[in-house]
């Protein structure tokens, strides 16, 4: 698809993928707004990025969603191109009793319904444009679990599910449906991983991530998987007990 001219939402656009979608795409002459729910966060990235449009909401909140749709469909009537890229991992002991019921599922609100939740919202709108798309940001952890993680790989299988299905509903809408498959990259929300016992992940750059992501919008490539992400999809089809191993060992003597 054209990548300039677009009037472009991304959700938890103030650091990791986000921030690097969103220098990349005001670097190709788009309208860039970005949401997350801390606004000083916003407003460091509003410093880096003066073009960019800053509004604080959380994607795990329903009521705050209707209320963003609302404001940025009157002030931006453009607006074409939706990337849910906010999302959170946590390390997670299933052992652990003190992890409240209610907070266990704190990454299903916002990894897997927060996506469905923007699409159904921005849906109406996005299909009275010309030209449209909605990029969901998945993970190669979609493809094989991480148990160290184990809440984060469920919705982010679940996102790749739901993706693949929305993409069938849009095929006669002028909406391109696209899920960038990312793998582990240099980031914040590695921050808790990297120093386990037994991972052995080797971390992308993110504007490596993201210069892959763009080319693969460009090129209509619905499904983009950027660097070892590939590689983790020949190994989940070919040899996933081997892989599923490997991943199991990060953080494996905590979880016994
Ligand atoms: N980094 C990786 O290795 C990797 C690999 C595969 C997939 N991914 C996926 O890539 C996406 C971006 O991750 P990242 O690595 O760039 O993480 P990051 O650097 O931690 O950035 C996450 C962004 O999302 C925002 N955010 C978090 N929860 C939110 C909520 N409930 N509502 C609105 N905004 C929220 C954060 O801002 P606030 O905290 O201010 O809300 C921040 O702007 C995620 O979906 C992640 O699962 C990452």
């Amino acid at each position: 698809m054209e990548l300039s001219n677009n009037t472009i939402l991304i959700t938890g656009g103030s650091s990791g993928f986000g921030l690097e979608f969103a220098a990349r795409l005001i670097d190709l002459g788009n309208t860039v707004i970005i949401t997350g729910r801390d606004q000083a966060k916003l407003e460091k990235t509003k410093k880096q990025l003066p073009s960019v449009h800053i509004f604080q909401s959380d994607v795990s909140d329903p009521k705050a969603i209707v209320e963003l749709r609302d404001m940025i469909t009157s002030r931006f009537p453009n607006l074409n191109i939706l990337i849910n890229n906010a999302g959170q991992m946590r390390k997670i002991i299933l052992h652990d009793v003190t992890i409240a019921v209610s907070d266990i599922t704190r990454e299903v609100e916002t990894n897997l319904m927060g996506p469905i939740r923007m699409v159904q919202a921005f849906l109406p709108h996005l299909k009275k444009m010309e030209s449209a798309a909605i990029l969901n940001v998945t993970s190669g952890l979609a493809l094989v679990p991480f148990p160290i993680a184990p809440i984060y790989g469920a919705t982010k299988s679940g996102l790749r599910s739901y993706t693949k299905s929305l993409r069938v509903q849009m095929k006669n809408t002028k909406i391109k449906v696209f899920e960038l498959v990312a793998p582990a990259a240099e980031t914040p929300l590695n921050g808790q991983f990297t120093s386990l016992e037994g991972y052995s992940v080797k971390l992308m750059k993110a504007e490596d991530v993201i210069d892959a992501a763009i080319k693969g919008l460009k090129n209509d490539t619905y499904e983009i998987y950027p660097g070892i992400a590939r590689l983790l999809r020949m190994m989940s089809r070919v040899a996933p007990g081997f892989i599923f191993k490997q991943l199991s060992k990060a953080g494996a003597r905590e979880m016994e």
